[in-house]
């Protein structure tokens, strides 16, 4: 199989390697189909993370099918489609039994980093039974690749660590993915203002789109005197750190209101100076983590109902064996206007397994309108698990079934949910249909 693998400072090279085998019976190996670049990797690539030797097959997010499963294995079986989570987890040494999975005995952040990891045609999954998730059926997978990291680090890290309420006023310096992911999620809990702060005009546009009401241009603003003028000089409630700098923690401490809070999300490679002389006065928390990924599966929730689509977060979309490519992309992410990029593994389109075209039953109604974006389940189409699917239907954006009243039943089988050309933004799915026939009246 082919892999990215890491070969010193600077160096990496799209090579030929082994294919994973199961190692330990609580494995499972996944066949890749869709692959990110994590800012990590960047790290990793200038010899910033000294763990990471020559030879290391990098990545630590993505989706896939699972290939083999180790005898302890009880969740998945070959064929599952899955979302593989950038912390592994055994969950049962005492970190994991407290929910502290990124400290991890046997575990924590290991793929692409102490193990092989997803850049590649295969990955090992450790402790698969803790550390991947089923895809739901028809779920957009571009949008779940950013579930693997970046969307549980910002709501785990920033959001949540920051404790961000209903009206408050937030600033969040870093408008890169980790940035832009504190910035979807923090939606959640309806925050009144959300500044975005960043030196790249292009990026705080992008935060526009996603919901930023402010945005200031470090370089041609001062932060620090433009939150004052925003807030009536009483600061923002939660400053929240994506970059990873001393400047930016240091215009955190400078921001954050009495009683406010700042969540540090960003990796430090040298230490801050902590003005405790002038926060400790105005009861300050602050707060700082590795991710745990333990919203995961709420996350995989909000994004089947259509609260969040982190989906938008994608720029560029490559095959994965040019993954050289776009790492050069990625790695002139300001030039490029490159947020993430998606490595997917192209697989030939396939017509309806038959078990699936088996399934194909007519059902009458749906049960009710799904919330945007989302699908739906009909009564009827519940043994086998099964969505409702409007006839004729060949890519149909999601938020247009409920106007259907009627459809039918098609049984879930991953490989069936195809996505075409026209459903590239996520809102849509292809589905191979036999010929229609005719449904009985409502
Ligand atoms: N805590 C965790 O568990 C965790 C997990 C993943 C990533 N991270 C960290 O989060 C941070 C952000 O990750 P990312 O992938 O979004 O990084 P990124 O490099 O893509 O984005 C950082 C952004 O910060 C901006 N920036 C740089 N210097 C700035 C300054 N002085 N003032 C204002 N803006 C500035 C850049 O223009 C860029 O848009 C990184 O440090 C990464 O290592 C932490
Ligand atoms: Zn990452
Ligand atoms: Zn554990």
């Amino acid at each position: 199989m082919k892999a990215l693998v890491y070969q010193g400072p600077g160096q990496k090279d799209w090579i030929e390697k082994e294919r994973p085998v199961i190692a330990k019976p609580t494995d499972v190996i996944v066949r890749m189909t869709k692959t990110t670049i994590c800012g990590t990797d960047l790290h990793i690539l200038k010899g910033d993370v000294p763990a990471v030797t020559p030879g290391r097959t990098l990545g630590h997010e993505g989706v896939g099918v699972v290939a083999e499963v180790g005898s302890a294995v009880r969740n998945f079986k070959e064929g599952d489609a899955v979302l593989i989570s950038c912390v592994t987890s055994c969950g049962s040494c005492p970190n994991c039994k407290r929910q502290l999975y990124a400290h991890c005995s046997d575990g924590g952040w290991i793929l692409g980093h102490k193990i092989d990891g997803t850049q590649a045609e295969y990955v090992r999954i450790p402790h698969a039974d803790n550390s991947l998730y089923p895809i739901p059926a028809g779920a957009d997978e571009e949008a779940l690749v950013m579930l693997s990291d970046i969307m549980p680090t910002g709501l785990e890290i920033g959001v949540q660590a920051g404790h961000v309420k209903p009206g408050d006023t937030i600033a969040i310096i870093g408008a890169g993915p980790v940035g832009m992911s504190v910035l979807l999620t923090s939606q959640f809990y309806s925050p009144g203002r959300i500044v975005m702060i960043d030196m790249d005009p292009a990026r705080l546009e992008l935060a526009v789109q996603f919901g930023a009401t402010d945005t200031i241009q470090v370089g041609a603003e001062d932060p620090v005197a433009r939150i004052m003028e925003l807030t009536e000089n009483l600061g923002v409630d939660v400053a929240i750190e994506a970059v990873g700098v001393p400047a930016t923690f240091d215009i955190c401490q400078k921001i954050v209101s009495a009683g406010g809070n700042i969540a540090n999300v960003g990796v430090h490679g040298k230490p801050v100076e902590l003005h405790i002389e002038e926060l400790w006065i105005k009861n300050i928390n602050i707060a700082m983590g590795l991710v745990c990924t333990n919203t995961t599966p709420m996350l995989l929730k909000t994004l089947q109902s259509g609260k969040v689509d982190p989906g938008k977060l994608v720029t560029h979309r490559f095959k994965l064996d040019e993954i050289m490519d776009a790492y050069e992309v990625f790695g002139n992410a300001a030039r490029e206007k490159a947020m993430k990029v998606i490595l997917a593994k192209i697989v030939q389109a396939r017509r309806l397994p038959a078990q699936a075209e088996s399934g194909l039953r007519s059902c009458t109604h749906y049960e009710k309108p799904p919330p945007k974006g989302g699908f739906l389940l009909s009564a009827e189409c519940i043994t086998p698990p099964a969505i409702c699917i409007p006839l004729n239907a060949k890519c149909l954006p999601l938020s247009a079934l409920w106007s259907m009243s009627s459809g039918i039943c098609i049984a879930l089988f991953a490989s069936c949910i195809l996505r075409s050309g026209k459903c590239r933004k996520g809102n849509g799915i292809c589905i191979t249909l036999p010929a229609p026939r005719p449904l009985e009246a409502a």
